[in-house]
């Protein structure tokens, strides 16, 4: 007989929460997988402003309900993915009834409102919550990107969403949340920015880094540089979307329609690597969550290309363990854990 799998998130226990995104479709096409494996959950787009909070006047609660209900079933932790952030972010947050952009104060009660809602809501049941998520500008030397919430309260919408956040949920960790996080120049933009809150007094409780990476890309030593920086806030640092694309970033092609044996191998040897490197670290790692579950469903599916296939994840499209997961737990196997 085949040997058993073994449960990726028991084989962590003693380093970091292991969690992946789901969304209500994945709950029920890869709940086996979800409920052997990971220890937490984080809803992939069900709590996004415009997925929850539509029309002014209507929250549609009813994706974000399903993916708390399963957690609490299954003794899952739950991650709260996000609160505040430019991207899918419905237009009326914005907007007066003339269409015309409403006042600092305006914006700033609406802001409050939908934070008071949501985390209310789940109150006690969600642990940590991505408050502000992806803030800082990635090109050049601009600090903050140009977003609404920029434009129309100030730089200090960050601040007073992590305050709004702290009132709701007192008990919640509250994060700040970002990509690009190994490149230098964006790492210590991210680092200011984190230090100004912490200065302020602002509660902040952790660092997310999201970790879309490549098969190509960061280095490990990158990766390692990046962490040595980050810990030097003094706050526990959480991988809040760990995916491995087969593709650079840059790279256009189509024509791949299938993962390459170098391909499988090349990303087994990076997920290897880099669990090895998150184990180092463990002390300061709360959690790493992986951005899906399965091959068959994955937001790189589309992006940046359209409608090109791609492989990020540990189990394939069929739910079988790739070589990539035999990488990321051959550690255990044999003399114990590396600890
Ligand atoms: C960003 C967001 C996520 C998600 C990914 C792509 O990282 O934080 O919510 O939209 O992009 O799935």
């Amino acid at each position: 007989m085949p040997e058993a799998l073994e449960s990726l998130q028991q084989i962590y226990q003693d380093y970091f929460l292991l969690g992946a995104a789901v969304s209500s479709k994945t709950l029920c096409t890869s709940e086996e997988l979800i409920l052997k494996h990971f220890g937490s959950i984080t809803a992939e787009n069900a709590m996004k402003f415009g997925r929850i909070h539509p029309a002014s006047d209507r929250y549609d609660f009813r994706e974000a309900d399903a993916i708390v209900d399963f957690a609490r079933t299954h003794g899952k932790q739950i991650r709260g993915h996000t609160l505040v952030w430019h991207n899918q972010v419905p237009d009326w947050v914005f907007l007066d009834d003339d269409g015309c952009p409403v006042s600092r104060g305006e914006l700033l009660e609406r802001m409050q409102s939908h934070i008071y809602t949501v985390m209310g809501r789940y109150r006690g049941h969600i642990d940590a919550w991505d408050v502000v998520n992806e803030a800082i500008e990635d090109r050049g030397s601009s600090y903050l990107r140009q977003s609404k919430w920029l434009q129309i309260i100030g730089p200090d919408y960050v601040a007073r969403a992590f305050e709004f956040a702290h009132a709701a949920d007192p008990e919640a960790v509250l994060l700040y949340n970002d990509y690009n996080e190994t490149n230098s120049v964006k790492r210590q933009k991210m680092i200011h920015l984190v230090q100004e809150l912490q200065d302020q007094g602002v509660p902040i409780h952790g660092i997310g880094l999201q970790a879309h990476w490549s098969i190509y890309h960061p280095s490990m030593d990158s990766i390692r540089a990046a962490l040595d920086d980050y810990l030097l806030l003094g706050l526990p640092i959480h991988f809040t979307e760990l995916d491995l694309s087969m593709f650079r970033f840059e790279d256009p092609s189509r024509d791949c329609t299938w993962p390459t044996r170098e391909m499988l191998e090349r990303q087994a040897q990076v997920y290897g690597e880099i669990f090895a490197l998150l184990r180092d670290y463990h002390q300061h790692i709360a959690s790493v969550t992986l951005w899906g579950v399965a091959d068959d469903h994955t937001w790189l599916d589309d992006f940046p290309v359209r409608s090109r296939k791609n492989w990020p994840l540990l189990f394939d499209e069929e739910h079988r363990p790739k070589a990539s997961f035999d990488r990321v737990v051959e550690f255990s196997k044999g003399g114990g854990s590396d600890r």
